[in-house]
């Protein structure tokens, strides 16, 4: 079923010149609940994620390792990039490389059409770059550095020394756009989020933009600049492409113009690149800017952005190994207020595990399941009259639908968690006060003992709806016990903005056995 309306969701492209952390999992995570939310609503939905293949960080990296750039590139999207996604469950319509033809092929189309606009010249440049942020840092982000780099300028993000660059160069006209980007701003509130991330970003473009060294001639590991072979294409400029030509910029207009614009999830760290330098060259392409920016914020493991180069990041499979990948998911995604930075820590995740997914959700799934199987041998009885308690059930459950999807619709990923499981705690709190085992003592009961399972059966069905989008495993599990599957077909093709309407479980179904959904683990220091 279609509901008519599109959605297309970017996560950043990585670098490659390492494998995954979790930090980089995050933004996977959330753009795969968000993309999944909107394709089990009907939207003609569209994910993109990739890797970022050129520039000097990962000419250099691979130097150092004995091989060829597009060798290491091609190693490691094999062997870490690629896996990834299956680690963590992650649904991608498309993974895009920027070595691949179609993409460079068609950064060049882009670029040759701003130098023949005029929105490129060449000049000389002189400044201070992070091979870490591939950027040019203002004075403002360059600090003294301490340790090692005493008596040294280093970046603020990575620490590390910054190199002195003197270069003849491509420039891009950014600074003709300070004013658009600033209307771009003030019509559209929505543009950038969230509202800090906004501001900020409001604040850098008011103090005016220079223009933008787009080009590098002192090494060759990326696209050439079309019209000067000595040069290539300045990294991010080259990267933030990738987000139209995986959708046939250049090549498939009508493809194009169904897919974008799209939506951009990214770290704060880079923030500024998409929702700055890129809707300024889309500007000056004469095409439309993204329906909106939102940047997260940062894992943090003892109070600093988690990375690999500071020797704190954490894979991804150490924590699917043991948990599973819907526990990763629901873990990232409910316990961090998305837009914020979050602190990771085992004891949580161990903690929340146990008290939410098997203890809240999951002893629910397989209670409920156990007792229809007790008291009905399986078929899923027919609900008499409701009461007060039950009809309570059912408004909590819509609410919750709405309240969910409300949140999704701003990118509100905890919050509409939070809403969803008002759902796990109402039923848990109605089992309590119902009391079905006590029912089931005494015949006479037997009508109020229908409507108590199938209300509980039946929440549990709009449940398995509206979390598949964030423990996808889990709830086919359930899905698949519930016996759904026959009467009301596959749960990836349940309309998910309609799971709130009571009733859709029929009665007379045949549930199935459930395995626990959450298995309780046994850790090493386990009392
Ligand atoms: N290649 C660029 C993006 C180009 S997009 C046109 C890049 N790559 S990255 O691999 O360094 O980072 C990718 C994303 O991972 C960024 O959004 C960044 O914020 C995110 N994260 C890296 N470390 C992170 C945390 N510790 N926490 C959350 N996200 C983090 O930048």
């Amino acid at each position: 079923m279609s509901s008519g309306r599109s959605f297309y969701v970017t996560t950043p492209i990585f670098y490659v010149n390492d494998a995954p952390h979790i930090g980089h999992a995050y933004t996977e995570v959330a753009a795969d609940m968000l993309a999944r939310w909107h394709r089990q609503s009907g939207d003609d939905t569209w994910s993109l994620t990739g890797t970022d293949e050129h520039g000097e960080k990962i000419l250099r990296t691979a130097t150092a390792n004995g091989t060829t750039p597009q060798e290491w590139a091609d190693k490691l999207v094999r062997e870490s990039w690629i896996p990834l996604l299956e680690t963590i469950d992650i649904s991608n319509d498309d993974f895009i490389r920027t070595t691949d033809e179609r993409h460079e092929k068609n950064v060049q189309v882009f670029l040759q059409k701003l130098y023949d606009d005029g929105f490129i010249y060449s000049g000389e440049y002189s400044g201070l770059y992070c091979v870490g942020c591939e950027e040019f840092k203002p004075e403002s982000e360059v600090v003294d550095g301490t340790g090692e780099f005493a008596g040294q300028k280093v970046c603020a993000i990575h620490s590390k020394p910054l190199e002195r660059l003197e270069e003849k160069n491509y420039f891009f006209r950014m600074s003709d756009f300070s004013q658009r980007l600033l209307d771009l701003y003030e019509q559209n509130p929505e543009f950038v989020q969230p509202e800090s991330a906004r501001n900020e970003v409001i604040q850098f473009v008011r103090q005016g933009l220079n223009d933008l060294s787009i080009s590098r001639s002192s090494f060759d590991w990326g696209v050439k600049v079309p019209w000067d072979d000595s040069h290539v294409v300045y990294v991010w400029f080259d990267a933030l492409l990738n987000y139209i030509t995986a959708v046939g910029y250049g090549q498939d207009d009508a493809t194009f113009a169904s897919r974008w614009p799209g939506m951009h999830l990214v770290g704060k760290d880079i923030l500024r690149f998409h929702a700055v330098i890129w809707p300024a060259m889309l500007m000056a392409a004469g095409l439309p800017v993204p329906h909106r920016v939102f940047g997260h914020g940062w894992l943090l493991v003892g109070g600093e952005k988690m990375s690999k180069s500071k020797l704190t990041g954490i894979a991804p499979h150490e924590i699917t190994d043991t948990f599973g990948s819907d526990a990763f998911r629901y873990y990232f995604m409910s316990a961090i207020h998305f837009g914020q930075d979050g602190s990771f820590s085992w004891e949580d995740l161990s903690a929340r595990y146990q008290a939410e997914l098997a203890n809240g959700f999951g002893n629910l799934a397989s209670r409920t399941l156990a007792m229809i199987t007790r008291y009905y041998d399986g078929v899923v009885p027919a609900p008499a009259e409701y009461t007060e308690a039950d009809l309570k059930v059912q408004r909590v459950v819509a609410e919750a639908v709405a309240n969910a999807d409300a949140a999704i619709e701003k990118i509100a990923l905890h919050e509409s968690l939070a809403a969803i499981w008002t759902v796990v705690e109402e039923l848990n709190g109605y089992i309590t006060v119902q009391e079905p085992w006590a029912l089931a003592k005494d015949e006479a009961n037997r009508e109020r003992l229908n409507t108590v399972l199938y209300t509980v059966a039946e929440g549990l069905r709009a449940l398995a709806v509206v979390l598949s989008p964030t423990i996808p495993k889990a709830t086919t599990k359930l899905w698949t016990a519930l016996g759904v599957e026959d009467s009301l077909g596959a749960l990836t093709a349940q309309p998910i903005r309609s799971a709130g309407v009571w009733g859709q479980l029929v009665p007379g179904t045949t549930v199935g056995a459930l395995e626990a959904l959450f298995p309780r683990i046994e850790t090493t220091d386990a009392e």
